[in-house]
């Protein structure tokens, strides 16, 4: 995940009025939400419900009042008759918490169209885990990373060590905390996301196919990285996934030997270059982890070699462990990003 001043600080200074914006590994939509502060079009495109559904929430026109509002009247009005069972349930979330995860569950899996039904679905993905503050409660669960659920035995062993019993937190609280946060003052949006696989054209199309995009700023996914869906295997959950950790990865990229992920990823830059404008730019972020002994620049040079993409400039940005700090407190080995590059790339 890049942070928001990453495509905000570009956008600012080099986008112009009335320009368009593509990112075909969308994640949480930090470049769809920087485009949207900016006033400017969007699309955004991932292969993981998740991140659709977080992006989703950060294009829509809500407030903050009517948000909590509708998460309020789903408590009181949906019955649920069973909660998910087994020990790790019953250590991750307070019973009268894991009740209302479930209502909400049930109330926008029937019907999430709504403005402030896609907000409070945004809003309770990411507040579904992570860590425990001394004081007031941002999170639903017992201790937990905040990017990525922990794998059931591990979380149990760690919980039980410490002694660690999920809370009966406020969760209508919670929701208001963050809708108020989220949605305290209004761009008006003009941004759009799909869920599907960049490799195919038809995906990457915004539904005005009139519209040509001048920026492309994007991260795929880091040669190595499989986990992107079995690490959001909580958030999957709530979207209707199964109550356990699930390894499958569709639609997600090959990462069974480099040649094969370079493939996609020429495929991924070919296309996107067919929906540019002639003056586009795209600035890629991409890194590599220490578990894959690769040069990522090397893939990324090799990506597009044959796309109609010519790379201008290619700049550090520091390392991806910079943000891991609080992630790291829940694991037994310290984790280690290499360090990541900007791509700069003009069409030829
Ligand atoms: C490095 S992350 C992007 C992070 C994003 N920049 C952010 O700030 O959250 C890469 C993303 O690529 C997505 N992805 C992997 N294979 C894909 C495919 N074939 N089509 C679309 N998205 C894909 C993953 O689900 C993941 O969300």
């Amino acid at each position: 995940m890049f942070p928001l001043d990453f495509p905000l600080r570009i956008l600012e200074k080099k986008a112009k009025p009335g320009e368009s914006v593509l990112d075909p590994f969308c994640g949480r939509g930090t470049t769809n939400f920087a485009a949207r502060i900016l006033g400017l079009f969007s699309l955004g495109v991932d292969s993981n419900p998740v991140a659709v559904a977080i992006t989703e929430a950060k294009l829509v026109n809500a407030r903050a009042e009517n948000i909590v509002k509708e998460a309020e009247t789903i408590l009181h009005e949906v019955q649920v008759d069973a909660l998910p069972e087994g020990e790790f349930w019953q250590w991750a979330y307070h019973p009268t918490v894991l009740t209302s995860l479930c209502k909400w569950r049930k109330a926008l899996l029937e019907d999430c169209h709504s403005m402030e039904r896609k907000a409070l679905r945004g809003i309770i993905l990411g507040a579904l885990h992570g860590p425990q503050p001394k004081y007031s409660a941002s999170y639903f669960s017992n201790q937990c990373p905040r990017t990525y659920a922990p794998k059931p035995r591990y979380a149990l062993n760690f919980w039980k060590k410490h002694k660690l019993h999920p809370k009966p937190v406020d969760v209508i609280e919670i929701v208001r905390k963050r809708a108020e946060r989220f949605y305290a003052y209004q761009h008006e949006s003009i941004g759009e996301v799909k869920l599907g696989d960049s490799r195919q054209l038809e995906t990457l199309r915004p539904k005005n196919t009139n519209i040509k995009f001048h920026w492309v700023i994007t991260s795929p996914p880091y040669y190595g990285m499989r986990t992107y869906l079995a690490d959001q295997w909580l958030r999957l959950w709530f979207l209707g996934g199964p109550p356990w950790v699930e390894y499958r990865a569709i639609n997600q990229f090959c990462h069974q030997n480099p040649h094969d992920f370079v493939k996609d990823l020429t495929t991924v830059w070919n296309h996107v270059a067919s929906l540019c404008d002639r003056q586009a730019n795209m600035v890629i972020r991409f890194g590599g982890i220490p578990a894959r002994k690769i040069n990522h620049l090397d893939l990324i040079h090799e990506s597009l070699k044959d796309t109609p993409w010519q790379i201008i400039n290619i700049l550090p940005a520091g390392s991806a462990a910079d943000g891991l700090r609080q992630a790291n407190s829940f694991l037994r080995q310290k984790t280690q990003a290499q360090i990541e590059h900007d791509i700069w790339a003009k069409l030829k």
